[in-house]
């Protein structure tokens, strides 16, 4: 990606809009990475992550299964988690007022009420597939019509069993976090992923944008051995130049009167091509 970047008007990189419009077209709209399966090992374990601008909650059914569901409770629209929350039971329950969700999403009651089976409501089910031993959703739509171009190659393994994670927050937008990442020659295969064998491993690196000047890139450390070393992540060449990025940003502001829409779908062509050169590296792991 993204030399056609450093051509867009200044305002991809500022304007609240332009990237609201981002994030449900980029993102929203295209399969994007969730988390490795080591975080949901057994069934009943749940997590609550902020995925392309959504917040989902993402639950391991059963050991072949993983679902998610945006984190919107049926009964007032309140969160059902919290960002960042995870643990592990046979239901899901709103702290509010005790709606009460089985795994599959189904309201099965709450104080005072059960609902018979064949009535209950879900909640709304997303796109969502293991590749391998990585956890693919798509944030936007529903489950229905929806299918991951990543689940046609067929279950692929790695005997990757533990994952450690660190989050790190950058102030710069987030086109100019895939930039600096790019130029280190990460391998670039979702919107918001980009990986890196190392060693006895390899790095997952999830980039998720916050507003137009901060994104959040979420660290995750996935080998074969069953203890990771909190340095292995220090170790692993993630020198993002905020300095360097904002200075970037100045230069390009205000250089070209392409429309924000044109910019726009260049941003998204740009994605997409980037996505389609690394899926056959991706898909041979
Ligand atoms: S908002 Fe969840 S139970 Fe009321």
């Amino acid at each position: 990606m993204l030399a056609a970047l450093a051509t867009l008007p200044g305002a991809v990189y500022e304007d609240p809009d332009y990237f609201s419009a981002e994030l449900s077209q980029i993102f929203g709209s295209r399969d994007c990475f969730a988390l490795h399966t080591a975080r949901l090992a057994e069934p009943g374990e749940r997590c609550c992550l902020l995925v392309g601008g959504r917040e989902l909650i993402l639950v391991r059914t059963d050991p072949e299964e993983v679902r998610a569901f945006p984190n919107r409770c049926l009964h007032k629209g309140d969160p059902i988690l919290r960002r960042g929350e995870s643990g592990r039971s046979g239901v899901i329950r709103c702290p509010h007022h005790g709606w009460t969700y089985g795994l599959d999403g189904r309201l099965i009651g709450g104080p005072g009420f059960s609902t018979p089976r064949e009535r209950a409501p879900c909640l709304p089910e997303l796109t969502c597939s293991v590749v391998g031993s990585l956890v693919i959703v798509r944030p936007e739509g529903t489950k229905r019509g929806g299918k991951l171009a990543w689940t046609s190659a067929g279950p692929l393994r790695r005997d990757e069993v533990s994952v450690s994670v660190k989050t790190i927050r950058v102030a710069a937008n987030w086109k100019l976090v895939s930039v600096a990442m790019w130029n280190r020659e990460w391998i670039y295969a979702l919107p918001n992923l980009f990986v890196r064998h190392h060693e006895a491993g390899r790095v997952l690196v999830r980039i998720e944008p916050l507003s137009p000047d901060a994104t959040c890139m979420e660290v995750a450390w996935a080998s074969s051995i069953s203890t990771i070393r909190d340095d292995r992540l220090i170790d692993c060449d993630l020198s993002i130049p905020t300095a360097e990025a904002e200075a970037r940003q100045r230069a390009i502001g205000g250089t070209d009167d392409r429309t924000l829409q044109e910019a726009l779908a260049i941003t998204a062509t740009e994605v997409d091509r980037a996505m389609e050169s690394a899926a056959p590296y991706l898909l041979r792991w």
